[in-house]
């Protein structure tokens, strides 16, 4: 049953919820911003960030000002937790593409399938409400559970350009991938 401070939901499964980014979740992600882990698995090198960086970066996110970022926080039910953010971004485009970022900010819930269950809500909502015909994302090959998540979410390796990211200071290859509308809605009714 919501009550007042349930957060506003987008797109709800069976273990997490989608929902508007808002400010009250910058000091969240101000910390999974500042843990070096995660950022070196989403493919960028560590710099730390102070609160007023971070926020000067989403802020304009938040209140929709980059044209074609759709951007949701993910929510772990049944409490409404905040455990991370993804965005589908770059939509609009006369080609219909678009790409994908997810992170699961709160590492003690990575690996509980809350990664693909939220990939797979954000791929229906690309597909059958933004009119993306082709989503694609980056991601690096010392990342494997995202290799695995986004497999499982449906979708697919087509290249991997080699060495061109670092990963606890050695060379990573990045590996791309993609997901068709047609293929991915003829396989998830
Ligand atoms: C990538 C991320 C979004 C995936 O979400 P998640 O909730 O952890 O993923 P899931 O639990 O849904 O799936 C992880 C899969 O990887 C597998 N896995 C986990 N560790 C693994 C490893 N070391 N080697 C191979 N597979 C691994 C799991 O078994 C699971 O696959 P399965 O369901 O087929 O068994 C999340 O881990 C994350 O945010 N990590 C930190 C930041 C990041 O990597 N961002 C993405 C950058 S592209």
């Amino acid at each position: 049953m919501p009550t007042a401070s349930t957060p506003s939901i987008t797109l709800r499964g069976d273990s997490v919820a989608l929902g508007p980014l808002h400010p009250g979740l910058l000091p969240l992600i101000a910390r999974w911003e500042n843990d070096p882990l995660t950022v070196e698995l989403g493919g960028a090198s560590f710099t730390p960030r102070p609160r007023e960086c971070v926020d000067a970066d989403w802020q304009p996110l938040i209140a929709g000002e980059r044209p074609g970022w759709h951007g949701f926080a993910i929510y772990l039910l049944p409490d409404f937790r905040p455990i991370g953010h993804a965005n589908i971004r770059d939509v609009g485009t006369e080609h219909r593409t678009a790409e994908f970022g997810i992170t699961i900010g709160d590492a003690a819930m990575r690996g509980r399938g809350h990664g693909t269950e939220a990939t797979r809500l954000l791929l229906r909502h690309a597909f059958t409400t933004l009119g993306v015909h082709n989503i694609w994302l980056d991601t690096i090959s010392a990342n494997p559970a995202a290799i695995a998540a986004y497999r499982r979410a449906g979708f697919r390796e087509i290249a991997r350009v080699r060495s061109a990211r670092r990963f606890a200071g050695d060379p990573v290859d990045m590996v791309l991938m993609e997901c068709l509308a047609p293929e991915w809605l003829a396989e998830n009714p």
